[in-house]
């Protein structure tokens, strides 16, 4: 568990934080300390040059009698400076000084060492002393003793450890304890994720509600999900339609050709048979196109060719094509040609919808019921919402409960079998709205149906 919860990206920060804080604040206190003592030590110099200034004044009037008698009395007032004043023999005439390293009387300004006092000469102390040649061969020593100085200098070195032993042990429990939180919710994630892999598409990352960066990867991870639950659905459904919907026509195929050979018939006869089996594999051939065109676009595909379409143009020429048919059927086909009005899409791809749609109105709604005329209109029209492509007609059209289940795969509607079809035409049209992030709808036309797609504008 704990090498687990030190591999964490949180804990590594964790300790990357504490570091650069005990660096930062170490830098900040030592400098506050190294000029307290700055401080101090010049205040000493002060006080011992100040000193020197005195004694000297004495000692240019009363000579080195006088000297003696000021040090003497001087040294001896409780928490004085210390004082030297020795023969040039070496022999001490006056202070408050037991002993000192060899030689310090022999050099010249200020210097730190070590002396014991005449009041206490068993401990060592430290002080700044400054040694001065008389005439004659004496020698004088005024100095400071440095005991508070460095006891400053202890209480801030004590300071320094610890708090710097505080800092790290809160940092590093608040480290375990935020790093053990975010591993938790990590490990409900991978047991999510592991259940997702091993069955379960259905199933979702846990969401905290906090918005923060892990929400939002669960987030994105769920839409993901979807996305792929919805293709996975796609694939399964066209398997199943292959599986149920061509293996009919297949079989159909296979028994006729059975059948003709079985029947030992004229060579007309066998001619007969094989043109309807070219005929049937056209059909085969068209409705396996059909599925991977609806596949294909369902995918996505399609939408890196989007371009500007003049939409005017679009309905003129699926109308132009359509017109014969449409004659044909003793049906009169209207076309209300917008100028000036595009958009943005795959221009294929919605002149095959429109075609579709144009398909049905030829092929379903050209029974007219009072004897007039049968009309199919087709149009665009520019609203705030985006462009409609309608295609309308006045047949019978269909039944309201009938409607959501027209845009299914392979579904007729029983009226309709005896025309040619697959029922395949309006899955491609939903196809391609979806496509375009626009919607296709059926209303009644009063009599007939209209169908209308809409793409909705794209962002200004
Ligand atoms: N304009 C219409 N009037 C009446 N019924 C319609 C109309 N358009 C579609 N339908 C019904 O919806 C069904 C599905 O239409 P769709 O275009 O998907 O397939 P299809 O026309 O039968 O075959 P395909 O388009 O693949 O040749 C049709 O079989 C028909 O029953
Ligand atoms: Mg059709």
């Amino acid at each position: 568990m704990f090498s687990r919860l030190v591999r964490t990206t949180t804990f590594k920060l964790t300790l990357i934080f504490l570091v650069v804080f005990i660096v930062f604040s170490t830098v900040l206190i030592g400098y506050f300390a190294w000029n307290t003592r700055r401080v101090f030590t010049d205040q000493i110099v002060q006080s011992v040059q100040e000193e020197t200034r005195m004694l000297a004044d004495q000692y240019r009037n009363g000579g080195i009698r006088r000297l003696v008698a000021i040090l003497d009395r001087r040294a001896r007032r409780p928490g004085s400076s210390l004082y030297l004043l020795t023969t040039p023999a070496g022999e001490t005439i006056a202070g408050n000084i037991a002993s000192l390293p060899a030689g310090v009387l022999d050099r010249a300004g200020f210097v730190e060492t070590d002396y014991s006092r005449l009041d206490d000469p068993d401990d060592a102390h430290r002080a700044l002393v400054q040694s001065f040649q008389l005439p004659g061969g004496f020698r004088l020593l005024i100095g400071r003793d440095l005991e508070e100085r460095d006891r400053l200098d202890a209480v801030i070195r004590r300071g320094i450890r610890l708090s710097s032993i505080f800092v790290i042990a809160f940092g590093l429990i608040g480290g375990v304890i935020v790093t053990r939180r975010v591993l938790r919710r990590i490990d409900r994630m991978t047991e999510t994720t592991n259940a997702i892999v091993g069955t379960d598409l259905k199933n979702r990352l846990p969401l905290a509600g906090t918005g923060d960066e892990l929400d939002r990867l669960a987030a994105s991870t769920n839409t993901m999900l979807d996305r792929i639950e919805a293709l996975m659905q796609g694939l399964k459904q066209v398997s199943d339609n292959i599986a149920h919907d061509l293996k009919t026509p297949l079989t159909r195929l296979r028994n006729r050709c059975e059948e003709a050979l079985r029947g030992g018939g004229s060579p007309e006869d066998y001619r007969a048979a094989l043109e309807r089996t070219i005929e049937e594999a056209d059909g085969l051939i068209a409705t396996f196109n059909a599925l991977l065109l609806i596949a294909r676009t369902e995918s996505g595909q399609g939408r890196q060719t989007m371009s500007p379409v003049d939409v005017g143009q679009l309905v003129d020429d699926v109308a132009e094509l359509y017109q014969p048919v449409a004659e044909e059927k003793g049906a009169s086909l209207v076309a209300t040609v917008p100028t000036g009005l595009t958009l943005q899409g795959n221009r294929e791809l919605l002149a095959q919808a429109l075609a579709n749609l144009l398909d049905n109105a030829v092929k379903y709604g050209v029974t007219s019921a009072n004897g007039e005329k049968p009309v199919i209109r087709i149009g665009a029209s520019a609203s705030s919402s985006g462009i409609e492509l309608t295609v309308a007609d006045s047949g019978p059209g269909v039944a309201e409960a009938d409607r959501a289940r027209i845009t299914d795969r392979f579904v007729r509607l029983d009226e309709s079998r005896s025309e040619p079809g697959s029922g395949l035409g309006l899955s491609l049209v939903q196809a391609v709205a979806r496509l375009h992030g626009g919607t296709l709808t059926f209303q009644d036309n009063r009599p007939g149906l209209k169908a209308s797609l809409l793409i909705p504008a794209p962002p200004a």
